[in-house]
C-alpha cells in the first residue's frame, strides 16, 4: 500500500515574491498541502487491499473504491495530486513565453498565446467558490482549458500539465478578494520548461 509524503519544493518559499508571497507559500505547502497528504494516508489505512500503485490510478478509479472512503480519496487524494502538480509548476519566468513544441501546440489549438491566456483566465475567474483551472492534453492529444470544483482533478478528461489553485487559501493573504489580480500575476511564475516537459510526456 503506497504511503504518500509531502513533496519537497526545490525553491525557497520567498522565491516567487512579489507575485506569491512567502507566508502564503509556507502556509499553503506546510499546512494545506500537508493536510491533504495526511488525510489521504488516513483514508488509505482503511483500504489495505488498495491495488492502485499510483495516485493517478487511484483517482481514475474513484467509483471502484469502497464507498466509505470515496469522498475522502476524492478530496484528499485529489488535493494531494493537484498540489503536487501546482507546486512543481512554479518559477519566476521574467515574462518569458512558452517555447518549442508547447508553444507550437498552443498556437495550433488556441490560435495565439493571448487567446490561450484569455481562456485560462476565464476558467480561473469563472470558477465559483473553490477549485482549479487547468491546461490539459485531452484524449485527442489537443490542448484544452477546463476547470474543476473543490479538489476534483481533470484526469477523466486528459492529462493536466498546468493548474492554478483558485481556493482562497492560495491567494487571500496577499490579494484578499482580488482573484483576477492573482490570476494575472500567476502568469509571471509559470515554469514553462516544466509544462513543456509534461506536454511532451503526455
Ligand atoms: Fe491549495
Amino acid at each position: 500500500m503506497p504511503k504518500y509524503t509531502l513533496i519537497d519544493l526545490d525553491y525557497r518559499y520567498d522565491a516567487l515574491e512579489p507575485y506569491i508571497d512567502e507566508l502564503t507559500m509556507v502556509t499553503h505547502h506546510t499546512k494545506h498541502h500537508q493536510g491533504y497528504v495526511n488525510n489521504l494516508n488516513a483514508a488509505l489505512e482503511k483500504y489495505p487491499d488498495n491495488p492502485y500503485a499510483s495516485l493517478e490510478e487511484l483517482l481514475l478509479n474513484l467509483d471502484k473504491l469502497p464507498a466509505a472512503i470515496q469522498t475522502q480519496i476524492r478530496n484528499h487524494g485529489g488535493g494531494t495530486y493537484n498540489h503536487n502538480l501546482f507546486f512543481t509548476s512554479l518559477s519566476k519566468n521574467d515574462g518569458t513565453l512558452p517555447q518549442g513544441k508547447l508553444m507550437e501546440a498552443i498556437l495550433r489549438d488556441f490560435g495565439s498565446f493571448e487567446a490561450f491566456k484569455t481562456q485560462f483566465t476565464q476558467q480561473a475567474s469563472g470558477r465559483f467558490g473553490s477549485g482549479w483551472a487547468w491546461l490539459i492534453v485531452n484524449k485527442n492529444n489537443k490542448l484544452e482549458v477546463t476547470s474543476t470544483p473543490n479538489q476534483d482533478t481533470p484526469l477523466a478528461l486528459g492529462k493536466p500539465i498546468l493548474g492554478i489553485d483558485v481556493w482562497e487559501h492560495a491567494y487571500y493573504l496577499k490579494y484578499q478578494n482580488r482573484r483576477p489580480e492573482y490570476i494575472d500575476n500567476f502568469f509571471q511564475v509559470i515554469d514553462w520548461t516544466i509544462v513543456e516537459k509534461r506536454y511532451l510526456d503526455a
